[in-house]
């Protein structure tokens, strides 16, 4: 989970490779560097930090280089440190590579170059694997492209890699497996980068290399693609990008996650624009169409996601249940893969990851489609492994999610699953055609309700300052809101590492109420809908112990704001739909929480937005 960036062209390599880089530190910040080639000279700079942190390290403005490769790390194999950065030189130093991914076997590797001779400088996997592929080049006389191919032969693991060889100063050669790497095709210039964005300004024609391609990229000379597993040429389709630069940038918000968390209300109508016609009470989703009876036929669903995108799938069990009345089951993506989960051919999987690229996310759907279940992927990130992984799908249309921290991918994966549980219970006739319009109706109606939401800004910032020296909060929520007082403590801890746990809110009893005490703040979901007499009940229950309650409740109510210590309101609406607003003020008060605190919002420490490692 590295970001990696190449070019080689007429441009001066240091800037586009360290913008490149910027842009892609949300897949790990924790050092980075940079190799700038040119007339047999070359120039290598690694630090422990992020990439401002490289900035530093040489006056770059000034540099002229038109070919360069560099890393921003999230650490696997070895801590964050100088030695341990990207790029990694072979023992001869002609060889430099960049790697996203892990290899599994690199200590049996590094055993058997170490007897050869070999000495390592770091304890990273990617030092074996430049070292692994200098020794095949060397013992066998091969050049690079065929070194590196029969290399990765060698190899188990995931891998996205560059490697530059000195003594060919107009070549790259890169790889994918598992890793995620795209290729920008410009007038006399190539790119290489994790993800389109670092090129996205140069060119809009990009390839998306496939699992077992490498690519061989020669100064002014037409690419060349082939299989790593027989080194025959392999076709490529070159990719219109759609991306603007402007969907990257921060757009005059101080971070990625405000503007994320605003950019919400246009988000949700993109993720139901063209699916769901009100007027003619049709929802049209290719995906489901094309595979409505895989849907209808199905014993049971099951969800698998990480994270956020498990919250996603936990307020889908409730709608999909409730609406379509299949069975549902949510598993994090990590255990199901490793606990003989039983699986059949009349399951249907559906996998959930706005990155497209979580590597359990990605294991547990290998492991559904070996027991033969239909797999259907909801994604953000067009293109990605996992839409591609998955049989059928439906992207969330979110646009690019930068901030470390979920926030519109959760309301675009919850839009979709809930055209998808529409579509499904109209099929399968087990929703009324009122209730069926009413909740279209009311779907639509949406991103102005979050507009009127995100109005709580002022609130929620209020709060966050009164509460700004706690050390714990707990987050309830009944329902199909329980799955939103998870979120609400996850983004917390995550950005502003305060202690933080979600609950049933009558689970409470069961346990968690001993911790309440005056300084104890909690967040309640409180809104007037599914259960709301219960949940007044249990805020009575804290008051009664002195905690601090935070309610977030339907514009005018009254009954909740007679005991709680202050109230967030936010639009009435159904309460199927009800996540979709109530997760916006616990979104807004940890953003405001971590900036008081002043913590790198963006940028977490110890996280990374895609994990692509198991
Ligand atoms: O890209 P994915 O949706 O598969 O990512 C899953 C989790 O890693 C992700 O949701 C993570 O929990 C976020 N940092 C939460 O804000």
């Amino acid at each position: 989970m590295c970001g990696i960036v190449g070019y080689m062209g007429f441009r001066p390599a240091a800037a586009v490779v360290l913008n490149g880089l910027q842009r892609l530190e949300y897949r790990g910040y924790d050092s980075a560097g940079l190799a700038l080639f040119e007339d047999g000279k070359l120039e290598l700079y690694k630090t422990q930090g992020k990439v401002a942190d490289l900035r530093q390290l040489s006056s770059f403005d000034t540099t002229t280089q038109t070919i360069g490769i560099g890393h921003t790390r999230w650490a696997t194999h070895g801590v964050p440190s100088d030695s341990n950065a990207h790029p990694h030189k072979s023992n001869s130093g002609e060889l430099l590579l960049i790697h996203n991914g892990i290899i599994e076997n690199y200590d049996a590797l590094k055993q058997l170059l170490i007897s050869k001779g070999y000495v390592f400088h770091s304890d990273t996997d990617t030092e074996v694997l430049v070292n692994l592929i200098e020794d095949v080049q060397k013992s066998h006389n091969y050049k690079l492209g065929k070194a590196v191919q029969v290399a990765l032969g060698q190899v188990i693991g995931a891998y996205a890699i560059t490697v530059l060889d000195i003594k060919k100063p107009n070549e790259l050669v890169v790889a994918k497996l598992g890793s995620p790497l795209a290729i920008g095709v410009g007038e006399n210039e190539y790119f290489i980068a994790s993800d389109a964005s670092p090129f996205v300004e140069f060119t809009k024609q990009a390839i998306y290399l496939k699992d077992h391609q490498m690519a061989i990229l020669r100064r002014e000379k037409p690419i060349v693609l082939r299989s790593l597993k027989d080194d025959n040429k392999a076709d490529y389709y070159l990719q219109e990008l759609s991306l603007d630069l402007e969907q990257i940038e921060k757009g005059g918000y101080d971070h990625f996650m405000l503007k994320e968390i605003y950019e919400q209300a246009h988000a949700i109508k993109d993720t139901y624009r063209g699916r769901l016609l009100g007027e003619e009470s049709l929802i049209k989703m290719a995906g489901i169409e094309e595979h409505l009876e895989k849907f209808l036929n199905a014993k049971r669903i099951i969800i698998v996601a990480c994270g956020t995108s498990w919250h996603a799938g936990l307020v889908a069990e409730y709608i999909l249940e409730d609406l379509v009345r299949i069975p549902v089951e949510v598993e994090y993506a990590s255990e199901f893969k490793y606990r003989n989960p039983i699986i059949t051919e009349r399951d249907v999987v559906i996998a959930i990851s706005q990155s497209g690229e979580t590597a359990d996310t990605l294991a547990a759907i290998n492991l559904a489609k070996e027991h033969g279940a239909f797999v259907f992927g909801v994604c953000n990130v067009v293109g990605s492994t996992i839409s591609r992984a998955t049989h059928a799908g439906a992207y969330t249309h979110a646009g690019p999610e930068i901030g470390v921290a979920s926030t519109k991918a959760f309301t675009t994966q919850i839009t979709v699953l809930t055209l998808m549980a529409l579509r499904l219970a109209q099929a399968k006739g087990s929703i009324s055609k009122e209730e069926f319009k009413s909740i279209i109706a009311e779907l639509e109606l949406m991103p102005q309700k979050v507009e009127v939401a995100l109005l709580q800004n002022k609130t929620t910032l209020e709060i966050a300052k009164r509460y700004q020296t706690a050390t714990n909060c707990l987050y309830l929520g009944r329902g199909v809101n329980f799955p939103v007082a998870l979120e609400g403590a996850l983004k917390l801890k995550e950005i502003s590492y305060i202690h933080a746990e979600g609950y049933p809110a009558a689970e409470m009893k069961h346990g968690p109420i001993a911790l309440i005490d005056e300084n104890m703040p909690v967040i309640v979901v409180a809104i007037n809908k599914g259960h709301y007499d219960k949940v007044v009940s249990n805020i009575q229950e804290i008051k009664s112990r002195k905690g601090k309650i935070i309610a977030v409740v339907t514009e005018g109510d009254q009954t909740v704001k007679a005991l709680a210590d202050h109230v967030i309101e936010i639009p009435e609406t159904l309460e199927c739909l009800s996540p979709l607003l109530t997760t916006i003020p616990l979104q807004l008060l940890s953003y405001h929480m971590a900036v008081i605190l002043n913590k790198n919002v963006d940028q977490p420490r110890n996280l990374a937005k895609s994990v692509t490692v198991e």
